[in-house]
């Protein structure tokens, strides 16, 4: 593998593909090593994978290069989502470049505009559900059973196998050095999942010595995992009414969750929770310090980070890769309202200079 430029189908051999595949070159994403992050929150060494360098600007494009390639292997004719934004992006654009219709469900007036904008523009039919996203997933899943529609949710498999190359990449960029931890944002569960098992393929194909500790991080108002990790269960209860800025992850029933915990018992991770407060001086200081835009959801990792150094959970001499989900442009509304407003100023050097010094 040495030698091939970083990408999805750099790993076609270990992928469960045998067509050419739908590709926007997805993957080959950035691994930032941030410094002045690192001693902001505490720790040795601090890499950031920023996954929002996708083609919609979201990691979802890697399971969806992959889930597409499958769908027309399979001879399907529709392809389907639920989603709070970037699901939906990625299914539009795979849809439009292998000329397959895709429907896309979407919980109405919790959608980042980014994320509605390229669902539009891309082609899906977009249905906009008078509920959240876990009742938009099971009326997507209850569609996709009753007539031949393929579902590309991440319980769809093939999804997950997709989203597993974050881990290869990482191993790949850290030259089969492995970090002690894995800190990323959960939602439905379905990444956490997907990168462990990247990892321990490539420790099983005897390419690196360990698994990092897969850390998930979700927000006080929509921690489900979270608390099911505090209690030391196999499963989570389910919540009713999810709140957060990060609409991305603002769901109460992840489907992927048993699998998402056995991720974390097995590497023996953790998972812990942060304010929308702690969310946005995360993004601020991923923004401010290191040059690195993510929306909300996206933030939860560097916040997550912070608090579990803190708590003592994460030692100062761990090496740490934090990966962040999406692009700052997806939720522009977010960023507008948390970021420093502008100067308005009349059209004269005077009135320039006047604020400048
Ligand atoms: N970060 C972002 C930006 C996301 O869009 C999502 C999930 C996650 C993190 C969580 O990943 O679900 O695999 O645990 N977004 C889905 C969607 C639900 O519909 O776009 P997960």
């Amino acid at each position: 593998l040495k030698g091939i430029a970083l990408s999805v189908w750099k790993y076609a051999k270990l992928l469960p593909v045998d067509r050419k595949p739908i590709t926007i070159q997805e993957g080959g994403t950035p691994l930032y090593k941030c410094d002045r992050l690192a001693e902001k929150v505490g720790v040795r060494e601090l890499y950031v994978k920023h996954e929002g360098m996708n083609p919609t600007g979201s990691f979802k494009d890697r399971g969806m290069t992959v889930g597409v390639s499958k769908a027309l292997e399979l001879g399907m004719e529709t392809i389907a989502c639920a989603s709070t934004g970037n699901t939906s992006a990625a299914l539009s654009i795979y849809g439009a470049k292998a000329a397959v219709p895709a429907i896309v469900l979407l919980p109405e007036g919790k959608v980042a505009l980014g994320k509605v904008a390229q669902a539009l523009m891309h082609g899906a039919k977009v249905l906009s559900i008078r509920g959240n996203f876990d009742d938009a997933l099971e009326l997507v899943r209850e569609l996709c059973d009753k007539e031949k529609i393929y579902l590309l949710n991440s319980i769809n498999p093939y999804r997950l196998e997709g989203q597993k190359t974050i881990g290869f990449e990482i191993a790949d960029q850290l030259d089969f050095q492995m970090p002690d931890r894995l800190v990323l944002p959960v939602g439905n569960a379905g990444n956490i999942t997907a990168i462990h098992k990247g990892f321990k393929e490539f420790k099983n194909l005897g390419l690196t010595d360990k698994v990092p500790q897969m850390m998930g991080i979700q927000t006080e108002g929509s921690c489900p995992i979270v608390k099911a990790v505090r209690e030391g269960k196999t499963d989570i209860t389910p919540e009713k009414n999810p709140e957060t800025i990060a609409t991305a992850i603002r769901i109460g029933n992840p489907v992927n969750a048993r699998k998402a915990l056995i991720a974390i018992s097995e590497s023996n991770g953790g998972a812990e929770s942060v304010t929308d407060d702690e969310l946005v001086e995360a993004q601020i200081d991923l923004a401010q310090l290191e040059g690195i835009g993510v929306e909300p959801a996206s933030a939860t990792s560097v916040a997550g980070l912070k608090k579990l150094v803190e708590t003592g959970v994460i030692g100062a001499n761990e090496s740490v890769v934090c990966v962040t989900t999406g692009h700052l442009l997806k939720d522009p509304e977010e960023v507008i309202s948390v970021a420093p407003k502008p100067i308005v100023v009349d059209a004269t050097m005077e009135a320039i200079r006047k604020v400048l010094y």
